[in-house]
């Protein structure tokens, strides 16, 4: 298995083009695995939302968590999380990923997924890039605050995502 190459958060400030990603195809179109905890007791789930960019001075990801999800607590208790993307071949392990709770199965052991230490926080091995992230803020969204109201579409059952600003600290990338 190719090694992971490692950009640190100040060669992403200083040389944004060492990190060649598109973040629509990355986010909207390949996936990708929040995982949360330390490698004795973590939780990983799939997430097809998220945003990437600049603030606080820092390149930071924002990722959207519903508060039912088990690795919500994960990413709550913990300071750092990261992100998994991979290859169209795991497709069928973020399906199950996303569909299927930590609380029931041992998911990495069901799709053949190796946690990994990623400077204190979980990954896998198998992955094309992983982002470790480290929690700045967070907030919950609002129906209140909602300027456009088609919005709550989509909360039928009010499960309003809590939103999580998370510094990037660094990026693990494998040779394509
Ligand atoms: C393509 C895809 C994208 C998803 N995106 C999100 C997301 O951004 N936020 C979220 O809370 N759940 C999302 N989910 C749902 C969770 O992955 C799913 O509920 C998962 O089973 C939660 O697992 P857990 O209980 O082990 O945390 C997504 C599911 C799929 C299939």
């Amino acid at each position: 298995m190719p090694e992971f190459q490692k950009i640190e958060q100040k060669e992403l400030m200083e040389n944004p083009s060492a990190l060649s990603v598109n973040p629509f195809e990355m986010i909207v179109k390949q996936w990708y695995l929040i995982t949360g905890g330390t490698l004795d007791h973590y939780n990983t789930m799939t997430a097809g939302w998220g945003t990437m960019g600049i603030f606080w001075g820092k390149p930071v990801v924002n990722v959207f968590i519903r508060p039912q999800r088990y690795t919500f607590e994960f990413v709550e208790a913990g300071e750092l999380f990261t992100l998994s993307f991979f290859d169209e071949s795991y497709r069928a392990a973020l399906n199950f990923c996303g569909s299927r709770s930590g609380r029931d199965y041992d998911k990495a052991k069901e799709c053949g997924l190796t946690p990994r230490d990623f400077d204190g926080a979980v990954g896998f091995a198998e992955a094309q890039t992983v982002f470790v992230c480290r929690k700045v803020y967070s907030y919950d969204i609002k129906p209140e605050e909602m300027i456009d109201p088609a919005i709550e579409k989509w909360y039928p059952s009010h499960d309003y995502h809590r939103c999580y600003f998370a510094e990037i600290l660094g990026v693990y990338q494998k040779e394509k």
